[in-house]
């Protein structure tokens, strides 16, 4: 069984998928510029975060299934070594096939998308939470504006990532290529499209 597991695959893996996001979608120079400017607040957040994050996996029925018991002290070392690249960056290809990568980790952990965009907002809230609290308006939506552009970029790699690996997965273990795969796709689009209509009755989506 084979999964995309060279570098240089995560390294294209990682250009393409940032090559569909218009580029004003993107996280930029600039955003890096404006997230290093609130450095002091970001960095007075590292220990609550960590701390809440894992208290609310933990909690949550869900969640807590990935994770091992004995499991949390090295989970919190990873999200803080996560969160000192966050406050200190850079924020270079190296970052973002960081990111990619993580997409393959959360398969092999069956960390599914929903999981980690939740988590993510629980982060963002707490972040811009601070920000209200201490900044001028201003201040605050450029500093949103940068957040929202970096979840934006990095989920996107992670769930893309996590997509392409999963369906790699299905291939190596059915014995078949992600070229079949995608055409099996390809083929199967038009009985999904069939199914359209009546699914728009079904949900009460007709009249759009
Ligand atoms: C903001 C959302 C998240 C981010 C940015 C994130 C980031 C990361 C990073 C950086 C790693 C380490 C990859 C490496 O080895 O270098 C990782 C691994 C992992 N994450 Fe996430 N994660 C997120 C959400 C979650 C959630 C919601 C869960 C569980 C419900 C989770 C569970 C795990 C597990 C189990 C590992 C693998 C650890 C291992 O076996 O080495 N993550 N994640």
């Amino acid at each position: 069984m084979s999964i995309m597991t060279t570098g240089e695959e995560l390294k294209n893996l990682r250009e393409s998928i940032l090559e569909q996001m218009p580029p004003e979608t993107r996280f930029t120079e600039q955003d890096a510029r404006t997230m290093q400017q609130y450095r002091m607040l970001f960095l007075s957040l590292a220990d609550q975060l960590v701390t809440g994050f894992y208290d609310m996996l933990y909690q949550h029925h869900q969640t807590r299934q990935i994770f091992t018991e004995d499991e949390r002290p090295q989970r919190e070392i990873t999200l803080k070594q996560w969160w000192q690249r966050v406050c200190y960056g850079p924020f270079d290809d190296h970052f973002w096939d960081w990111m990619t990568f993580v997409g393959l980790v959360h398969v092999v952990r069956g960390v599914n998308n929903p999981m980690m965009i939740s988590a993510w907002g629980f982060v963002s809230e707490k972040v811009m939470e601070k920000a209200r609290a201490s900044l001028p308006p201003e201040r605050v939506y450029e500093l949103q504006g940068a957040m929202i552009r970096f979840g934006q970029t990095f989920s996107a790699l992670i769930s893309e990532s996590y997509l392409k690996n999963y369906l790699e997965m299905i291939a190596g273990a059915t014995g078949t290529d992600e070229k079949l795969v995608e055409l099996l796709v390809k083929m199967g689009r038009q009985d999904f499209k069939g199914q359209i209509p009546g699914l728009k009755k079904d949900l009460d989506l007709a009249h759009h």
